[in-house]
């Protein structure tokens, strides 16, 4: 898929309409530095990774209204306290980094608190996550990022997958904008499953994970067919808790966020 000129936006900005006070000044990699690096430039062209999508602004919008957090104290509003959090296809890390820029993870009374970003290592994209992630601590020297990490994780790669699941017992997943092809939308919920069925195995309290997907809906119908059927596979359930109705050239499309779990 090449970069996408109408969701994808190379800096991320707050919502104007909402007018959020959040921090938001983590300065991405141009279009121009990810072409000057030929070894991440995907010779199968998906480039989608490049750039942050409307689902992610929408994503940060929800959790930073819903979530009070900051370093002293974590007050619960309605998604609970997250201090370990695992971003799947970050792409730029716009996200996380976002997140971590306003207090997410950052929980100096836990020392468990981090902020995991995750991607594809085949296409380029977890190296381009690694250097924007760099880039933000280096060039820009933005503080509160010391607990923001990044992993391979590829969601056909079953080892890979384990090995994150079992990295932390993960208080909150996030994604947005990640189904564009009928393989990855499998492969996703299939992902989605096992990180859900793996932490409540290992899980030795009531610490329930869950997972925030938000969703560009409409942007390719046929795919949000089956991306319904797939959670239904895999014995995931699927209940809206925000949405947000986007027009794009007259085609109507609603990014909703969705809060996943495992049917019980
Ligand atoms: C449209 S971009 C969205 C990026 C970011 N989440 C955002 O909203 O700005 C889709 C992301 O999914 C990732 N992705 C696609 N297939 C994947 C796979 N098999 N494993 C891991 N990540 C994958 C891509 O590398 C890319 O970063």
């Amino acid at each position: 898929m090449p970069p996408g000129e109408e969701e994808c936006h190379k800096n991320g900005t707050s919502n104007p309409e909402t007018g959020s006070k959040w921090i938001n000044d983590f300065e991405l990699l141009t279009m121009d530095e990810y072409l000057d690096q030929p070894d991440l430039v995907d010779s199968h062209g998906d480039a989608s990774f490049t750039g942050v999508w409307d689902a992610a602004k929408e994503l940060a919008e929800y959790l930073l209204t819903n979530t009070k957090t900051n370093t002293n104290t974590n007050t619960n509003t309605n998604i609970g306290s997250p201090t370990r959090i695992l971003e799947l296809g970050s792409g730029t890390g716009w996200l996380g980094i976002t997140l971590a820029r306003n207090g997410f993870g950052n929980n100096k009374s836990k020392d468990t608190s981090i902020i995991v970003l995750s991607d594809n290592p085949h296409n380029g994209a977890v190296q381009w996550t690694q250097r924007n992630l760099d880039a933000a601590k280096t060039v820009q020297q933005l503080p509160h990022l010391d607990n923001v990490q990044v992993v391979p994780l590829d969601w056909n790669d079953v080892a890979q997958i384990r090995h994150v699941a079992k990295m932390q017992p993960w208080d909150l997943i996030i994604g947005s904008d990640l189904i564009y092809t009928e393989e990855g939308c499998c492969a996703l919920a299939k992902t989605m499953a096992e990180l859900l069925n793996q932490q409540q195995q290992q899980s030795t309290t009531n610490n329930k994970c869950r997972i925030l997907y938000a969703h560009s809906q409409g942007r390719m119908p046929e795919l949000d067919v089956l991306w319904k059927q797939q959670l239904q596979l895999q014995g995931l359930t699927f209940q809206i808790v925000a949405s947000k109705p986007q027009s794009w050239q007259n085609k109507d499309r609603t990014i909703i966020i969705g809060d996943i779990g495992l049917v019980s």
